[in-house]
């Protein structure tokens, strides 16, 4: 097993607090919350910024990097979103400003946005910030793993309704969703005439299947999605920055550029960098990360099952998430009790959509931190008999 993927705890703590996730709570407390990993960059990426820094570092292109954006065109086109070229990107600082401008460029105060529930905190949080209605349509854990309920969806279509928000592959629950799945949504967003913003940060974290970017499905559906991507999840450069809105419909893209005028900055010439190293030079390390979490996965879901089989939980296709339902243990207050009385540091559901008493986990650490980790957690609810 390769040692730089199982860091010294004392060495994620670096005394700078450069970490969000390794200061924030007090140094007996595992953090296992917010979305970074705790393994190094892939060296070609460190080294690319390094270079960068040889070169000048004036104003780039408005309209960033060439070379980035034909990697980019490509790297998607190995998702199987094709026909795309540069003029269908649009770079923003991050993936985050692409789901505002999104809401805001695609709807008005006061319409309706279906967005799947539980869900990345920002979807939930761009829309009420700027007053649209949000309408949720609960993921349904089955034995098949976390499904879509379209009767339900049909049901919370109004004449207001304007925006679906997808996340795919999903943060929280793991999912993947299949082509069929893809295709009933697509139709469904087609017949009722809604714009389409589809997440898809998670694309090359995917463990099961294979990830299918809705818009790949047809030129219909491409002329009425957004797609979202970004380098942070997939390289662990979350403090870089770097995101990209993706549309074969360019006066969806004008509308995003409109929105973000002003306020969304210009490339940053190291997050480019980076980015670039990353889609030509670092898929020998993604691959060996990638075959990493998939271990720590299935190591979590052994776990799970043989010593705490009183917890929720349906394994993640892809991502490095766990999305854990702690209601029959604790209630309400897991997130509390985790924290407390096993020193760990998860993200509390509320966030995710009101899931009071479950928590999401992040695996992508070493596998002896996620081992105490879930020996902490045995040794909580050992205490509860
Ligand atoms: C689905 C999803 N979108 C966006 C982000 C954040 O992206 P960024 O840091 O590039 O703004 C995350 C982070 O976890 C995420 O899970």
């Amino acid at each position: 097993m390769a040692m730089w993927l199982e860091p010294d705890p004392s060495q994620l703590r670096d005394p700078h607090g450069y970490s969000l996730k390794w200061h924030f709570y007090p140094p007996d407390v595992l953090p296992l919350w917010v979305a970074d990993m705790d393994f190094p960059i892939a060296e070609p990426i460190a080294e690319a910024v390094r270079e960068r820094l040889g070169q000048p570092v004036g104003y780039p292109p408005a309209s960033g990097d060439r070379a980035l954006l034909e990697r980019i065109v490509e790297h998607q086109a190995g998702h199987g979103l094709l026909g795309l070229n540069p003029e269908n990107l649009l770079l923003t600082s991050s993936v985050v400003p692409g789901i505002y401008a999104s809401v805001l460029a695609l709807t008005s105060p006061g319409d309706e946005v279906i967005t799947q529930v539980p869900v990345y905190p920002p979807f939930l949080n761009a829309l009420e910030e700027h007053h649209r209605l949000a309408r949720f349509s609960p993921l349904e854990p089955t034995p098949q793993g976390w499904a879509i309920d379209f009767d339900h969806l049909e049901r919370l279509v109004t004449p207001r309704t304007r925006l679906l928000l997808l996340c795919n592959p999903q943060n929280p629950t793991g999912r993947v969703f299949r082509r069929e799945e893809l295709e009933a949504l697509a139709e469904f967003a087609l017949r009722h005439r809604l714009w389409v913003m589809s997440d898809e940060l998670w694309a090359d974290l995917v463990f099961e299947g294979r990830h299918i970017p809705i818009a790949s499905l047809d030129r219909e559906i491409a002329m009425r999605t957004v797609t979202l991507s970004g380098p942070c999840k997939t390289y662990n450069t979350a403090g870089l920055g770097g995101g990209v809105a993706i549309s074969h419909n360019r006066q969806l893209l004008s509308a995003l550029a409109r929105v973000l005028k002003g306020l969304g900055g210009h490339p940053n010439v190291l997050a480019m960098a980076a980015w670039r190293a990353a889609l030509e030079r670092a898929q020998g390390w993604l691959e060996e990360v990638r075959s990493y979490l998939r271990g720590n996965r299935d190591y979590l879901t052994a776990f799970l099952h043989s010593r705490l089989p009183q917890v929720g939980y349906l394994p993640p296709e892809g991502t490095y998430l766990a999305w854990l339902d702690f209601r029959a243990l604790l209630g309400e207050g897991a997130h509390a009790a985790m924290l407390e009385r096993a020193r760990l540091g998860l993200s509390d559901g509320r966030a995710f959509g009101g899931y009071a008493g479950w928590l999401r986990l992040n695996f992508a650490t070493g596998r002896p931190l996620l081992k105490e980790a879930l020996e902490r957690m045995e040794r909580l609810v050992a205490a509860l008999r």
